[in-house]
C-alpha cells in the first residue's frame, strides 16, 4: 500500500470504523433483507460520447470521461457485452471515495462509459474484485445472474458479494454481506471461477503485505471455505505487496497471475506469474526462476482476465505505476487501462511463458497497412510493425516535431530491447520517479530476425514479439504524439497501420 493509502487506512481504523465493521457482521446472514447498491448519494458519472481531445488522452484506451481511475475490475463477458468495471473515484482525480465504476463495450476495444455501479456502504468502500455469470443459479439469485465479488474495506478488509438480474445494469447487495469475515486489513481482491472437476467456485485472495495467496471454495458463491494458501519466497524482493490475483486454466496447465507493488521488475508496480497445477484446492508452481513477469515496462499493473469466455483468455491491466500514479498530468481524468490482450501460455528455451498479444478485434478501428517512412502520418494512435535482423545493434526511434523521442535498443547479442524514460521522451517533471534510465526486456524468441508489434497511442508504448513472448508497456507524455520514425543498424522491414480513435 503506498504511503498515502496506508494512511488513509489508518485513519479509518482510528476512526473507529474497525469497530463499526464488527457490529455489522450479521449473526445468521441468511436472515438479513438485501440492500441496493449505492451506500450513499454518489452522483452517476456523466456519459459523455466524443469530445474526449485533451492533451494526452489516449484515443484507443480505455479512460473514464472524468476522475480518477485504477484497478479493472469484475470483468465478466455476458449476452454479446464485454463488462469492464474499475477501481473510481466518483468524486475527483485522486484515489479516494472507492467505488466500481462500469463501462460496456461489444469488442473490448470501443467502450461506452455506464453510471457508477457500486459505492461504499456500511462495510465500508469498494475495492477490487470480480464478477461471474452464475449459469446455474447455485446463489439462488436467479439463472445467469452476474454476481460480483469484491473487497469491503475500511479498517478490515473482507469479501462482499452483489448481484445484478439485468445484464449489469444494477447491483443489489447481498444481506449477508461480509460473505468472508476477516479482522485484518490484509486480504482483498476476490477472483472467482467455476472448477469443473470438483463442481465448486474457487476464490483467489491477495495478503497485501503478508503476501501469499488464499485460495477459498464454494458451492454457492455465498459460503466460502478456506482451501489452501500459496506463497513463494522471491529471491531479492523481501518486502512486496501481494494484491490482485487471477488463477488462469490454460488446458491442463495453470498461471497465477499476482500484482505486486513495490517490488516490480524496474520500479513500483509489476504483474508476475507462477505456471503450475491446480486440483480444486492447491495451486502446486513449478521449479522456475520466479519472479517471472507478464511485462518487462512500467505500467501494466493489477490486470486480471475476463470471465465467461471461454477458452479465450483476455486480460486488461491498470496503465499506470504506484509509485507515481497520483502525480500523472492527466485532467479531469486520471489513468487508462491497457489494450485488451490475449494470453496463451507458450514456451521459450524450453520454460514456459505467458505469451500476450492484443486482441484481433483492434482491427476494427485499424486502417490499412502502408510501408512506414519517416513520417508515420497518423493521427489518433498506430501500430507499427517492425521487422528487423539481429546480427547488429539497432535502435528505433519514435519521435516527434518538438524533439521528444523514443529509444528502443535492439541488443542482437543479448537478444533484448532496452529503453529509457527520461526528459527527452516527454514530460517527466510531475514525479522523480518517472525517469526510468533503462529498461530491459528479453525478446524470448529464436531466428536471427525479430518482428516487434508497437502500439503509440496519445500517451503511451507498448511494445511486443509479435508472437506475445515479450512486452514491454510505458506511458510517456510528449507534447504531441510521436509520428515520426527513424531505424538505424541493421536491415528491417516496416509498415504502419492507424487505429482510429474509439471516440469519434
Ligand atoms: C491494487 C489495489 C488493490 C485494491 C485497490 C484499491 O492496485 O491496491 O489491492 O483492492 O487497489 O483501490
Amino acid at each position: 500500500m503506498n504511503r498515502i493509502r496506508k494512511h488513509v487506512y489508518a485513519a479509518m481504523a482510528a476512526a473507529g470504523m474497525v469497530a463499526a465493521m464488527a457490529a455489522c457482521t450479521p449473526v445468521n446472514p441468511a436472515d438479513e433483507p438485501t440492500r441496493p447498491s449505492g451506500g450513499d448519494s454518489v452522483p452517476a458519472t456523466p456519459v459523455v460520447e466524443g469530445g474526449r481531445n485533451e492533451q494526452y488522452r489516449p484515443q484507443v484506451h480505455f479512460t473514464p470521461y472524468k476522475n480518477w481511475m485504477n484497478d479493472p475490475n469484475g470483468m465478466v463477458y455476458y449476452d454479446g457485452v464485454y463488462h469492464l468495471f474499475y477501481q473510481y473515484n466518483p468524486r475527483g482525480n485522486d484515489w479516494g471515495n472507492m467505488s466500481w465504476g462500469h463501462a460496456t463495450s461489444p469488442d473490448m476495444i470501443r467502450w461506452t462509459e455506464q453510471p457508477v455501479a457500486l459505492t461504499h456502504d456500511e462495510l465500508g468502500d469498494i475495492f477490487s474484485g470480480s464478477a461471474v455469470i452464475d449459469k446455474d443459479n447455485t446463489a439462488g439469485f436467479g439463472k445467469n445472474a452476474m454476481v460480483a465479488l469484491y473487497t469491503s474495506a475500511s479498517g478490515v478488509q473482507q469479501q462482499s458479494l452483489a448481484y445484478s438480474t439485468d445484464g449489469g445494469k444494477s447491483f443489489t447487495r447481498y444481506g449477508g454481506n461480509p460473505v468472508i469475515h476477516n479482522d485484518d486489513d490484509n486480504l482483498r481482491d476476490p477472483k472467482v471461477f467455476w472448477h469443473e472437476e470438483s463442481g465448486k467456485w474457487v476464490m483467489a485472495l491477495a495478503k497485501g503485505w503478508k503476501m501469499g495467496i488464499e485460495f477459498y471454495t464454494s458451492p454457492d458463491l455465498k459460503n466460502w471455505t478456506h482451501a489452501s494458501t500459496f506463497f513463494r519466497e522471491l529471491q531479492g524482493r523481501p518486502s512486496l505487496q501481494w494484491e490482485c490475483p487471477d488463477l488462469i486454466r490454460f488446458g491442463e496447465r495453470w498461471v497465477l497471475l499476482v500484482s505486486v507493488n513495490p517490488g516490480g521488475p524496474l520500479l513500483g508496480s509489476g504483474t508476475m506469474y507462477f505456471v503450475g497445477d491446480f486440483d480444486g484446492t492447491t495451486f502446486t508452481a513449478d521449479e522456475l526462476d520466479y519472479p517471472l513477469w507478464l511485462d518487462y515496462g512500467m505500467d501494466n499493473y493489477a490486470g486480471v482476465t475476463w470471465s465467461n469466455t471461454g477458452e479465450r483468455k483476455v486480460m486488461i491491466g491498470w496503465m499506470n505505476n504506484w509509485q507515481y500514479a497520483g502525480a500523472v498530468p492527466c485532467s479531469p481524468w486520471r489513468s487508462a487501462m491497457t489494450l485488451p490482450r490475449e494470453l496463451q501460455l507458450t514456451e521459450y528455451n524450453g520454460k514456459p511463458i505467458l505469451a500476450s498479444t492484443v486482441v484481433k478485434e483492434a482491427d476494427g478501428i485499424a486502417g490499412e497497412w502502408k510501408a512506414a517512412g519517416s513520417e508515420l502520418d497518423c493521427e489518433d494512435a498506430y501500430q507499427l510493425r517492425i521487422t528487423i535482423g539481429l546480427d547488429k545493434n539497432s535502435t528505433i526511434v519514435l519521435s516527434n516535431p518538438f524533439g521528444e523521442k523514443y529509444e528502443l535498443n535492439v541488443t542482437a547479442s543479448s537478444r533484448e530491447i532496452v529503453c529509457k524514460r527520461n526528459a527527452s521522451t516527454g514530460d517527466t517533471s510531475f514525479n522523480g520517479f518517472f525517469s526510468v534510465p533503462s529498461m530491459r526486456a528479453p525478446l524470448n524468441t529464436e531466428g536471427e530476425r525479430v518482428t516487434l508489434d508497437i502500439f503509440v497511442d496519445q500517451s503511451s508504448v507498448e511494445v511486443f514479439t509479435q508472437n506475445g513472448s515479450m512486452a514491454m508497456t510505458n506511458l510517456v507524455f510528449p507534447k504531441e504524439m510521436y509520428n515520426r520514425l527513424t531505424v538505424s543498424g541493421t536491415e528491417f522491414e516496416a509498415k504502419v497501420r492507424e487505429l482510429k480513435s474509439i471516440y469519434k
